[in-house]
Formats: structure tokens, C-alpha cells, sequence
């Protein structure tokens, strides 16, 4: 795929659903009593892949018009374990969270496995599921992960590092325990769609200090559910917008939950000019619209506590450094080096091959910015969805345009994405 440079970005556009919203709504359907639905639904490989998931554990997912999908749920222990493996294919969230649902199905046996990127990521949630009561087997630490579910006891358990995925395991586990109410601790926040999507049904979460706490649900009531845009796919256009002059673009109707946008705090203390607007509140999760004005940029420094609320964000944060003034350095993120590839690598190596001046650390990035246009040049996404809009907004905003091998990535949570910026882009 060829990116040409652009001179702007100008328009109003919408992004695909909340990724991780779809994918927690898709579980927790399965296992509720009755039919739900989710509207806004985005259909992409890693919602596909929970989709997939719960349809071969017995529920019965179906699509009565675009954006909608409806799931009858098996109840809370009712799964069917299927004869064949869980393919996650490359969605760690269904293979974390899943794991903690399956963990709680007493009697029965379930194999998860996921693709080659998958396969060599840390699952990480099989200790606290089996101090729970489950056994889960894995491939020293990675998938296939075998669960043989079990009657589960509560536990307190203290994350050793900032995960959504691995908190939300312990969190749907908890909800299947019996006698009392399960605790993780969590030091430095992390997203929490999982705690606003089970309090959005009524059942008993709190929080205190960094305490989340999740008690025995006796029922899920079926999801009536609408999912607004997924910030993460505003990103690369909020990141586009801020960096092409004479850009004014608007993103409607994004969750702009201040556990995912983190870049927005960041790209204003750059200078960028970025308006929230129309806040609302959509399923539990609060919603706005955004408009991107261009702006020059100074450099930043993102430290170690602020990581998880730009986690998948930082390769665009790489990026707008690029074009800003000064040095901006990321310290803090090896988190990123167990994502869909080691993104502390594969961004430094693109970006790199594109003329920016990057050098890479055991945990994060230095960036080297000058206020102009990189050289561009040819890239790989390596597989990655989110390096492949990465090279795409580089590829916009650079000299020479941007020539990305394994452009097709992009379909892993926005399938639209390049006719979607073609849409916005002048030349
Ligand atoms: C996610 C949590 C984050 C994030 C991932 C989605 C989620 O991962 O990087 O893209 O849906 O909970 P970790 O929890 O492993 O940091």
C-alpha cells in the first residue's frame, strides 16, 4: 500500500466501535440469561475472534442488520465446551478474558490458542485463575492454555503489572466465584471498561483507593448495549489532523473514558489544539465529540504512571514527537514489548526507515523532533495493526509519501481505515 502526502485533513468523520467494549460485551452475552444486544457493534478480526469464540461455546450469535449483534446467552456456568480448540486468532483480550470466564465452568475442559503473535505473548492470568481453584496449563507461560474449569474460590490478588486484560480476567472469574468478593489491587490505573460494563448490569463492583472490588453475580441480565467510537481509532487522525496545516477535522461521538486518553492530555501539553464537546454518556462510558486543529508542536515526556493511558497510543505519540520541537522521550512502556509484536522495535525500525530520528530503550523511545515533513520511504507493519496506521499517518504527513508492506493488518480493528482517511485527506 502507497501513502502519498497529504496537505490536510478536513471533515467530520465516526471510527469504528470501542474494540475492547465489543469484545467484553460479546463474553459477557454468552454467558448472561437471555438474548442481548450490542449496537455499533464493530465488525473487525479481533471482535470477529470473540464472536467466533462464544458462538463455539454454544451461544447463538446472529446479525440482524449491520451494527447489530444479537447473542443468546448459556447463563453463568452454562458454556459447552466444544471438541475443537478456541482460536483467539490475534485478540489478546478474548484470550485473557475468556480464560476467566472458562475458568469458572466446573467440569468441563477448554483449549485456547491464538496466531503466531498470540503465541508468543505472556498469558500471565492462568496464576491468579488458579490460585482461584482452576487448572490452566500453558505453554511455559504462553498459549495454547489448557483450563479445566473448577467451583472457584475468591481471592485478593495485586497485579504485578498494569493490565486491563489481566485485571478484567481476575474481575469475570470473581463474578463465578463462590462466598464472597474477589479483590485486585492495581497501583497505576488501567482502562476500565470491565468495571463500567458489569455496574451498567447491576452487579456489585466497587472501588476504593486502588482496590476494585467484584462480588458473586447470581445472574448476567441480558446486554442492551450501544458502543460508541473506539479512541484508539481516532488516534491516527487526531495525531494526522494536529500535524497537516490548515487541517480541521471532527471525530463524532467517541468514548473519551480518561482511562484511554491519555494522548489528548499529552498532544495539549505539546500545544496541540484539540476541543472536547458534546459530552455525553453512552453505556456507562463517557462520550464527546473531538476537533483537531493543526498546531505546532515542543516535545514531551511521557513517564512511567501515565504508560497505560496511551499504551496503544505511543507509536503515534512517537510520531507527532517527530514533528515537534525538541527531544521527547518515553520511559516506563516495556509493556509494549508484549503487544501484537514488540512495539518498542517494530515502531523504532519503521519510523527509522522513514527518517526519523528514534532510538529505541530497554522501555520506550527517544525522539529526536524536527518542525518538518520526515523523508518517508517503505516500511513494514510487521503484522500490526496499529504500526500499519502508524506508517499510514507517517506516510501522510512525510515528503516522499510512504510505500507500508502489510498494509492489510489494519483489519484486525479497523477494516475501513485507509478509505476512511482517503475520505478526509486533500491533496
Ligand atoms: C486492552 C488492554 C491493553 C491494550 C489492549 C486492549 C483491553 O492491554 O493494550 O489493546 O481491552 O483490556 P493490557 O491490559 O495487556 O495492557
Amino acid at each position: 500500500m502507497r501513502i502519498e502526502p497529504a496537505a490536510a485533513l478536513v471533515g467530520d468523520i465516526a471510527v469504528p466501535a470501542v474494540k475492547g467494549i465489543c469484545q467484553r460485551g460479546a463474553l459477557l452475552a454468552a454467558i448472561a440469561d437471555g438474548e442481548s444486544e450490542l449496537r455499533g457493534f464493530g465488525r473487525a478480526a479481533d471482535t470477529d475472534a470473540a464472536l467466533d469464540a462464544v458462538r463455539l461455546l454454544g451461544a447463538e450469535v446472529a446479525e440482524p442488520e449491520q451494527g447489530t449483534v444479537r447473542i443468546r446467552g448459556r447463563g453463568l456456568r452454562g458454556l459447552v465446551a466444544p471438541d475443537e480448540p478456541i482460536d483467539c486468532a490475534n485478540a489478546g483480550t478474548v484470550l485473557r478474558l475468556l480464560s476467566g470466564i472458562l475458568a469458572g465452568q466446573d467440569g468441563r475442559s477448554f483449549q485456547l490458542t491464538g496466531d503466531e503473535s498470540l503465541s508468543a505473548r505472556p498469558v500471565r492470568v492462568d496464576e491468579p485463575l488458579r490460585q482461584m481453584g482452576a487448572r490452566v496449563d500453558t505453554n511455559k507461560g504462553r498459549p495454547p492454555v489448557t483450563i479445566q474449569g473448577a467451583k472457584l474460590r475468591p481471592i485478593d490478588y495485586e497485579l504485578p503489572v498494569a493490565s486491563a486484560q489481566l485485571k478484567s480476567a481476575v474481575l469475570l472469574a470473581g463474578l463465578l466465584a463462590e462466598d464472597g468478593p474477589t479483590t485486585v489491587i492495581e497501583r497505576v490505573p488501567s482502562r476500565d471498561h470491565t468495571e463500567r460494563l458489569l455496574r451498567a448490569l447491576g452487579l456489585r463492583v466497587t472501588r476504593a483507593a486502588s482496590a476494585i472490588r467484584v462480588w458473586p453475580a447470581e445472574r448476567i441480565p441480558p446486554l442492551s448495549l450501544d458502543i460508541p467510537g473506539d479512541f484508539s481509532s481516532a488516534a491516527p487522525f487526531i495525531v494526522a489532523a494536529t500535524l497537516l496545516s490548515g487541517s480541521n477535522l471532527r471525530i463524532h461521538d467517541v468514548d473519551v473514558n480518561p482511562t484511554r486518553t491519555g494522548l489528548l492530555d499529552v498532544l495539549e501539553r505539546m500545544g496541540a489544539r484539540i476541543a472536547v464537546f458534546n459530552r455525553h454518556s453512552v453505556g456507562g462510558e463517557p462520550v464527546a465529540d473531538i476537533e483537531v486543529r493543526d498546531a505546532p508542536l515542543l516535545a514531551a515526556t511521557i513517564e512511567p504512571e501515565e504508560v497505560p493511558s496511551l499504551v496503544d497510543e505511543l507509536p503515534l505519540f512517537a510520531l507527532a514527537a517527530s514533528h515537534a520541537r525538541g527531544e521527547s522521550v518515553v520511559n516506563g512502556a516495556q509493556e509494549l514489548r508484549v503487544k501484537e509484536t514488540d512495539r518498542i522495535e517494530t515502531v523504532t525500525n519503521s519510523l527509522r526507515a522513514l527518517g526519523v530520528r528514534i532510538s529505541a530503550s530497554d522501555d520506550g523511545f527517544r525522539i529526536r523532533g524536527v518542525p518538518a515533513r520526515p523523508r518517508g520511504g517503505s516500511m513494514t507493519s510487521a503484522g500490526d495493526h496499529r504500526v500499519a496506521m502508524l506508517g499510514a499517518i507517517a506516510g501522510i504527513a512525510s515528503k516522499e509519501g510512504v510505500e507500508i508492506e502489510d498494509a492489510e493488518a489494519v483489519a484486525v480493528s479497523f477494516p475501513g481505515f485507509f478509505e476512511l482517511l482517503e475520505s478526509v485527506t486533500q491533496r
